[in-house]
């Protein structure tokens, strides 16, 4: 995933880009470019890096005039390289491009422009998109022509922004995002609100087949065949404003401390819709949940939840695992798809294969104007704010606290989630950071951990591990309890640390009696529990509560543990290497 922008208007490009790149760079970071229209040429710099580097190093920010455009990359086609970062000039120099998405036919075009003479200097995809439009200018001499031409010939999933040499921006939407932004004083075209946020909030959400174009007339936007489309500007939230770290030294120090608020706010704000959302699940033949990563992790959560407190059935399916499997879906089911940015490639595919089998699609989502909650018949809003942190975390809990309101439903009150409750044991463990400080001192060394849950705290050891590879780099394992002897105990040893995810339910004496099992093989055991015992060599106190709801607060020490072991590692916690914020190509 890349973010791209565009400005034009009367304020200097490229400290505007530049100030937007940075908001933006959760959604691709391995490298960075701006273009700017000076009098006469296009102008570009670009380079390896994160945005702040790389600026301090090119002075992307101090290119010259008032139109230009922006991109941060994550490598899908070619390696890390400042050739390959964007933007991409056309073989003439006389436009140039950003772009995120896959050009999927563009080895073709390639080699139909290089006979006709146009020649390429990057490995990626996005290239031809340069010279294509080159090739249909050159011919037609019309910008909306070409435009037209070029989107008529391009396959896969694009957003792109065009910077003529005559200073029009030209941009096309098509299934990736991009968001026109009216300033006072200029317009903006973007992946995501927070790329001119701080200038403006007053947007239109282009539709997917539409192309917008940029210059002296102002903004015209039309579909692919060319018709004028309208569209109502609309406000942004105000709390997309907030994506500053204020005084925390990362984002995802920030997101982790907000829980105690985005807890509540999941919870109660989804009420409505979760009524809605559980009649649906009452009448459907079959449930199906899905997602990627933390989400998949919650639906799991979901899974269990359902069937111990309202006997009823769902089938969790990994979002990537669908297209193998297309007839799964069984007709008149209910797909319940699970995603912060509702942009994963891999659950838009699944929601797709799901509706071709008339699955009726519920989602649970933090991004209310995302493909994904366009795609549902009904959408469970997540409310909890940016999640700028690659890794998910106040995320993953809002999607809890809506999947715990279901249960209540669907149970008609057999539990009852008190967010406030659990708000308060969440500050309870937030309060204090000094002895999860002094554990990740002892990781910092370490090559792999295991973390071990029992039923329904095995996706809460699954999302861990995943924590703990994202922010740690470390080698680390969700296992549920009662495996271990069929296997991992193997691996047991004294170079070995285990988190034993141990509240004081049901499953407690099971768990502590593997702790035991583990420690006799030498390995440390760090205990996760509202219960101390002589087995664990470091115990995280939780705060007793219900028991149905321990998973919701014993995520937050391991959050806490992953990321303050990433600073001791001295790894960026908010951006791990290879990764992004949500992978919007399959
Ligand atoms: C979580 O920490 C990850 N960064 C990743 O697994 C993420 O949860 C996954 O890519 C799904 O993203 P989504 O919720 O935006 O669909």
């Amino acid at each position: 995933m890349c973010s791209i922008i565009g400005y034009y208007g009367d304020g200097s490009a490229a400290p505007i880009l530049v100030r937007g790149l940075k908001r933006m760079e959760y959604r691709g970071y391995d490298s960075v470019g701006v273009a700017t229209k000076d009098q006469q040429e296009i102008l570009v710099k670009k380079g390896v890096g994160k945005v702040s580097d790389v600026n301090n190093m090119l002075h992307l920010d101090t290119l010259p005039g008032h139109i230009g455009i922006g991109h941060t990359r994550w490598a899908t086609h070619g390696n890390v390289t400042d050739v390959n970062a964007h933007p991409h000039p056309s073989s003439s120099g006389k436009i140039a491009i950003v772009h995120n998405g896959i050009i999927e036919n563009y080895s073709e075009l390639k080699a139909d422009l290089e006979k006709r003479g146009y020649q390429f200097k990057s490995q990626t995809d996005s290239e031809v998109i340069a010279n294509l439009l080159q090739f249909n200018f050159d011919e037609l001499l019309d910008i909306k022509k070409s435009m037209i031409k070029t989107t008529s010939q391009l396959k896969g999933h694009y957003a792109f922004v065009a910077m003529f040499e005559s200073g029009t921006l030209a941009a096309a939407k098509y299934h990736e995002p991009l968001i026109i932004g009216i300033g006072k004083n200029g317009y903006f075209l973007s992946s995501d609100v927070l790329g001119f946020i701080e200038k403006t909030d007053d947007v239109i959400y282009l539709d997917n087949g539409e192309f917008v174009i940029l210059d002296r007339l102002g903004l015209q936007i039309f579909n692919f065949d060319g018709n004028p489309v309208k569209h109502q500007v609309t406000k942004v939230s105000k709390e997309f404003a907030d994506v500053y770290k204020g005084d925390y030294a990362h984002f995802t120090l920030k997101e982790i401390s907000e829980q105690p608020d985005t807890i509540v706010r999941a919870g109660e704000s989804s009420r409505d819709a979760v009524s809605n959302a559980t009649e649906f699940i009452r009448h459907a033949r079959n449930i199906y949940i899905t997602g990627s990563g933390t989400s998949y992790n919650a639906a799991l959560v979901a899974k269990y939840l359902w069937q111990k407190y309202a006997k009823i059935k769902t089938e969790p399916i990994i979002s990537s695992e669908l297209f193998f499997s297309p007839d799964a879906i069984e007709p008149n089911s209910i797909l319940i798809a699970i995603s912060q940015s509702g942009e994963s490639a891999d659950v838009l595919e699944a929601v797709n294969i799901a509706k071709k089998s008339n699955a009726k699609i519920l989602s649970i989502v933090n991004i209310l104007t995302s493909s994904l909650a366009q795609e549902s018949a009904l959408v469970m809003g997540m409310n909890c704010g940016p999640e700028i942190g690659v890794a998910a975390t106040k995320s993953f809990t809002a999607q809890l606290s809506i999947i715990y309101k279901i249960t209540e439903k669907l149970c008609d009150g057999c539990i009852k989630l008190d967010e406030r409750k659990i708000s308060d044991a969440v500050s309870r463990i937030l309060a204090d950071h000094t002895k999860i400080k002094e554990i990740a001192k002892e990781l910092r060394e370490i090559k792999d951990i295991y973390i071990l849950g029992r039923a329904v705290h095995y996706p809460i050891a699954s999302e861990s591990a995943l924590k703990l590879k994202e922010l740690t780099y470390i080698h680390a394992e969700g296992i549920p309890g009662g495996e271990l002897k069929h296997g991992p105990l193997a691996l047991m040893d004294s170079s070995v640390y285990v988190i034993i995810i141990n509240p004081n339910d049901h499953t407690y004496s099971d768990t502590l009696t593997s702790a035991r099992e583990i420690k006799a093989r030498g390995a440390k055991i760090i205990g996760i529990s509202d219960k101390p015992s002589d087995v664990y060599d470091f115990w995280i106190e939780i705060p007793a509560i219900d028991d149905a709801f321990y998973p919701l607060i014993e995520i937050i020490p391991i959050q806490l543990l992953a990321y303050y072991c990433a600073v001791e590692k001295n790894t960026d916690p908010d951006y791990p290497r290879n990764l992004a914020k949500s992978v919007t190509v399959k």
